[in-house]
């Protein structure tokens, strides 16, 4: 068969290979709020900056001579296999995108074999999701099980319940729920644009189609009706530790925590939930905050194995996937690198920048001395001095 760089070779890519032309070219095809929402950072955007850096201090020690002729890209997180580490990103409003948003998005997850994580302010409900990712998956003749994640924001007691019923139904195999974002960051270039997404009636989809909403809205609830009760829902920074309790009690579904960063916390959240995702959130809530990376050693140290640990924030490249496995991680999540793909060629391009990371993540392993993701350990890296 031909490789995936055959492919390339043939113009096989609707999207720029190099991660930062994508993103460039991405930005360019944007209108000033939707570019502003998907790039910023928080403050002067230095952690985002910081997030790429921290790569730069961990290099890649291959090892020779030993046969990686064929690979296996197979993970597993908690009971679920994944068929490759990399997993896309909860990232809401995806209708600033593309017109398709998440149904885009979920197509490409199903035609590629790849793990979604859909975020509670998606544009499209967490039911239609499922249903397109199902249908992509089974036209592709996939045989792996479509695995769907669903990321809970807390929006309150009543709907956050709601919404992780409706989760369960729908075939979501674990509830990600976001504990860096009580309430958004200072994001400067979004806060400069003016442009508040839910305003424009984005990322409104799961509210709206919720039972408990429209219990007090109605059957067919308008818009600003809907971005009413998501600005009262949401933004509560009195969530606790309680909080991850009461949710724990209500569901059957594993309870991954994102958004931790100190290994005390990751202790905890082993004893109390069932995984964490190392994450600063893209460096969107807190300037200044250690490397995503700098802080997976000491959390998976912490967790010691007790339960999944997933990472995100700065993942653009196949050695950067390589990289945090050695550091700990079972799996990755990729955020702006995808939704770059979604802006510039729909669910095409969601399934190109999949396929191109998986590929030169493949050829990771392979020229480094790896023929299984999950054999990747920590003698695989080693620290240098800031290059
Ligand atoms: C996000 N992220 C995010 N996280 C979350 O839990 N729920 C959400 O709705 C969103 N929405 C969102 C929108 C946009 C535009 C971005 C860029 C990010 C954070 C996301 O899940 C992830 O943590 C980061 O995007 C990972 O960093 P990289 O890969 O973008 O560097």
């Amino acid at each position: 068969g031909t490789s995936r760089k055959d492919d390339l070779l043939a113009g096989g890519s609707t999207v720029p290979l190099d991660p930062e032309t994508l993103a460039e070219r991405a930005a360019a095809a944007l209108d000033p709020g939707p570019r502003a929402y998907l790039v910023g950072g928080a403050e002067t955007e230095g952690s985002v900056r910081e997030n790429r850096r921290a790569f730069d201090r961990w290099r890649i020690r291959p090892r020779v001579l030993r046969d990686t002729s064929t690979r296996d890209h197979r993970v597993t997180v908690g009971d679920e296999r994944l068929s490759h580490p990399v997993a896309l990103a909860p990232i809401g409003m995806q209708s600033l995108y593309d017109d398709q948003a998440e149904e885009a998005t979920a197509r490409a997850a199903g035609r590629t074999g790849t793990a979604l994580c859909l975020s509670t302010v998606s544009s499209v409900s967490l039911e239609a999701v499922a249903r397109e990712q199902d249908a992509a998956a089974e036209a592709d003749g996939g045989t792996e099980t479509p695995v769907r994640w669903f990321q809970a924001y807390w929006s309150g007691r009543e709907v956050t319940a709601s919404m992780v019923r409706r989760a369960e139904r729908a075939g979501y195999s674990a509830l990600v729920l976001t504990v860096d974002t009580p309430v958004t960051g200072w994001r400067t270039r979004e806060l400069s644009s003016e442009y508040v997404p839910f305003d424009h009636g984005h990322g409104l989809a799961n509210y709206a189609s919720d039972p408990v909403v429209r219990e007090r809205l109605g059957d067919d609830p308008d818009d600003e009706a809907v971005a009413a009760v998501v600005a009262e829902c949401l933004g509560d920074a009195s969530l606790d530790w309680d909080d991850v309790a009461w949710l724990r009690e209500r569901t059957a579904l594993p309870l991954y925590l994102k958004g931790v960063m100190h290994p005390d916390d990751a202790a905890r959240a082993a004893d109390v939930a069932d995984g964490v995702v190392v994450s600063n959130h893209g460096g969107r809530q807190v300037d200044g905050e250690l490397a995503a990376l700098d802080a997976l050693e000491p959390v998976a140290e912490a967790v010691d194995n007790r339960v999944p640990v997933l990472f995100d924030s700065g993942i653009r490249t196949g050695a950067d996937v390589f990289r945090a496995l050695a550091l700990g991680a079972d799996a990755v999540l990729l955020g702006r690198p995808y939704c770059s793909g979604l802006t510039l060629a729909g669910e095409d391009g969601v399934r190109d920048v999949v396929r191109n990371l998986r590929a030169a993540f493949d050829l990771t392993l392979e020229l480094s001395g790896y023929a299984a993701a999950e054999s990747v350990d920590r003698e695989a890296v080693v620290r240098v001095a800031r290059g």
